[in-house]
């Protein structure tokens, strides 16, 4: 006998970590109260083992742990040697910290605009952007999935690419038949276990992937002060070491990693069947070359703002990422931009609305989430 799912009226969050917490308790409990009982708090053996773990999932042959995915760009622009007079190109459509950063060792953000299907960057546009001063690219893979990196790489040949992979972890692509994971192809890739990412911590983490032995070796040094020796420095460094803490918890978690990452698949592929037919709204677009690990589930929609408080009444929890993109953000105005120079992120900022994707959801709480936006459109339930 097959069993139906009875139909929801409880509030569908846009993201429930008590519910995942409620599946790997004991792990999770287990773990903490090890570090705990150990009093070993930062660094050490378990953030050593995660380093290890994540450079294998990355095929990286290093990987080097700080404290959240922001520090991991800081460091890596500081690694790259990256600083005043210097020029890195990304795009305006992604979380601050991918610019902030950029500001932040003295640099200048150079936006160029994105792709309207997947969000990212167009790599032809950065090429065309490159000047005597460009440093670096930050190609950014948002929501899931990992930019055309191969044709920046093909594009810029002599330009170090980091690829902010805060949202990638464990995603794929297909890269002249061989299958590539986030963080693998770029000179830097850098990762974020902010706890709403697919790999989320109990508090801030991030990590930071190289093949170059290199390096590693100045992003350990940056990540303790710029030295490898206790109260020994070779260079500035900052303090952005992991928590031991932080290190057991997402330790509990990596094993659940690729199965979590298939159920937001299966999410996706299930809103997306139930909203295809609906002409206001545009289902997101995964290239082909992809297998995308859906960190948001965005769609673009017509009259976006109301649907999102129609939605809110109806206690369905749903974000704007990103409302405005960054080329136009107060902080930035110095850099001259104006409205209309990167159109497709701003067309982008007025349309994304990003709904629940997260591996526990139930086929009640979606259906829920379906039957409201056709509601909105004045459409049936299929
Ligand atoms: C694209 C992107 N870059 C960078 C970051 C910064 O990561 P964190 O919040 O761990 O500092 C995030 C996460 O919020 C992000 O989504």
């Amino acid at each position: 006998m097959t069993t139906v799912a009875p139909p929801t009226t409880q509030a569908v969050p846009l993201l429930d970590l008590k519910a995942q917490y409620d599946t790997i308790k004991g792990d999770i409990d287990a773990a903490v109260r090890q570090v705990i009982e150990s009093q070993t708090f930062i660094l050490g053996p378990l953030v050593e083992r995660l380093e290890k773990d994540i450079a294998e999932l990355s095929h990286s042959r290093y990987a080097v742990a700080c404290a959240s995915g922001t520090d991991a760009l800081l460091l890596a622009l500081r690694a790259l040697d990256i600083g005043r007079g210097d020029e890195v190109i990304t795009t305006p459509f992604t979380f601050f910290a991918t610019a902030g950063t950029i500001h932040n060792v003295g640099a200048t953000p150079v936006f160029v605009d994105i792709d309207p299907r997947t969000y990212n960057i167009v790599p032809e546009a950065a090429a065309a952007a490159v000047t005597s001063k460009t440093k670096a690219v930050i190609p950014v893979d948002l929501f899931g999935q990992i930019a055309a990196i191969e044709d920046v790489a093909r594009l810029m040949p002599n330009v170090p690419i980091i690829e902010d992979a805060a949202q990638t972890i464990g995603a794929e692509r297909r890269i002249d038949g061989v299958t590539r994971m986030a963080g693998e192809v770029a000179t830097i890739g850098t990762f974020s276990f902010y706890p709403s990412k697919n790999l989320g911590a109990y508090g801030d983490g991030g990590m930071i992937v190289t093949q170059s032995e290199q390096l590693a070796t100045v992003l350990r040094k940056l990540r303790t002060h710029g030295g490898l020796r206790t109260y020994y420095h070779d260079i500035v460094g900052f303090n952005s070491r992991l928590d031991t803490l932080q290190a057991a918890v997402l330790q509990a978690k990596l094993p659940h990693l690729a199965r979590w990452s298939a159920k937001r698949r299966a999410n996706a592929e299930y809103y997306t069947a139930a909203l295809g037919d609906v002409p206001e709204v545009a289902v997101p677009y995964v290239d082909p070359a992809n297998t995308c690990i859906f960190n948001q589930y965005t769609l673009r929609a017509e009259r976006r703002d109301e649907l999102q408080t129609y939605l809110k009444e109806q206690g369905i929890g749903t974000a704007i990422y990103y409302p405005l993109p960054l080329h136009l953000q107060p902080c930035f105005a110095y850099l001259g931009y104006t409205a209309g120079d990167c159109p497709e992120a701003e067309k982008a900022a007025k349309e994304v609305l990003s709904i629940a994707i997260f591996p526990e959801l139930t086929r009640a709480q979606q259906d829920r989430v379906i039957g409201a936006i056709r509601a909105f459109y004045g459409r049936q339930s299929s």
